[in-house]
């Protein structure tokens, strides 16, 4: 396994009290596998994340429980140097805003460049090459002429395609994308997935992709980890999901997705808020917004059961949402 992500738990300790934003998560990518990890906004999607990459804000935050298992290794029980060494060759990271991601002072090139330079001691020269190939790579056109250019000299989707660039050029085994296409619009936001699920085949790299947009992942994700006020509610292959979500949650957010052929039909909105991470309900956080809750609900947190062969639900009642059962 590439990335073992086991029970991982990060608290903020903020003057509200302390927030579990990560509760006990695991999840898995293999070589050449795409995660995609979904929730609506505040689950911990991003935290999670960012303690893989070891990028989170500490204090307020911490890491109090859990192993990051990558390549077989702890990253959190590594010393500081060694940790740094393996996830700067092995892991890399898009975030959703390029424009903030990107020096405005430097060239493109110049940025994309410095990974040869300070990482492979290649000389000017040599990376400037290397980066016209690797905007080549992520189909800038006029590669050779705009490797000069400054980041705000781009389109949004062309910076994305740079910052793409930047997370590839050491050839990481994974790349986190964390809302790699929340600002672009429908057509440009197709064209990023299409590259990036594109070079993810070629370089036979690990993805997980961060969004909480349940329509975009279907054609590109694997499998699919649904998160809910710090934990995962449903791990799945990407199909059984699509086929029959076994958590009402999943069933709630499958509902809300625009169809076509369900045009003129009112979109099923989940009701009510996620809960406040420092402040989740007793038993099943999820039971407030629940139209299945029952009173075992409010009292007993669900376990992920199993529900099939690589498959759970951290729901009381999986097999009757498996079903279909009336609500
Ligand atoms: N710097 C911080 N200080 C205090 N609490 C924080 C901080 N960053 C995150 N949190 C807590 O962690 C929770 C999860 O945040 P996270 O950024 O992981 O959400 P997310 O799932 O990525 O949401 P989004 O879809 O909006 O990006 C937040 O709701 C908040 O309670
Ligand atoms: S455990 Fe109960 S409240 Fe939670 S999702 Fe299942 S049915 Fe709903
Ligand atoms: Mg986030």
């Amino acid at each position: 396994m590439l990335l073992d992500v086991r029970d991982l738990r990060v608290e903020f300790r903020t003057r509200d009290g302390v927030a579990h934003a990560v509760n006990g998560v695991s999840y898995a990518v293999d070589a050449g596998e795409t995660l995609a990890v979904l929730g609506e906004s505040g689950s911990g999607k991003s935290v999670t994340a960012q303690a893989v990459m070891g990028i989170l804000d500490t204090p307020p935050g911490r890491i109090t429980g859990g192993q990051v298992l990558f390549q077989g290794r702890d990253l959190l029980t590594l010393k500081e140097e060694e940790r740094r060494k393996v996830r700067g060759a092995g892991l890399a990271m898009i975030f959703q805003d390029a424009l903030s991601a990107l020096n405005p002072v430097l060239p493109v090139g110049d940025q994309l460049g410095e990974m040869f330079t300070v990482h492979r001691g290649m000389s000017k020269k040599e990376a400037r090459v290397r980066a016209v190939e690797l905007m080549d790579r992520v189909r800038i056109p006029a590669a050779a002429q705009r490797v000069r250019d400054y980041p705000h000299q781009f389109s949004g989707g062309m910076r994305q395609r740079i910052m793409i660039a930047m997370a590839l050029a050491l050839e990481p085994a994974l790349i986190i994308a964390d809302e790699p296409t929340t600002a672009l619009d429908v057509t440009v936001q197709a064209q990023v997935m299409d590259l990036l699920a594109e070079l993810r085949r070629e370089y036979r790299m690990g993805l997980i992709l961060i969004t909480h947009d349940l329509g975009v992942v279907a054609d590109v994700a694997d499998r699919i980890a649904v998160m809910y006020a710090g934990r995962i509610v449903e791990s799945a292959p990407v199909h059984d999901i699509y086929k029959a979500p076994a958590h009402p949650y999943t069933r709630g957010l499958l509902d809300s997705i625009p169809r076509l052929d369900h045009k003129g039909r009112e979109l099923y909105a989940i009701k009510g808020l996620p809960p406040d991470l420092a402040a989740v309900p007793p038993g099943c956080a999820f039971h407030p917004r629940c139209p299945m809750a029952r009173d075992v609900c409010r009292t007993d947190v669900p376990p992920l059961h199993a529900v099939a062969d690589g498959r759970g639900s951290a729901c009381h009642f999986w097999r009757e949402c498996l079903r279909g059962d009336e609500r």
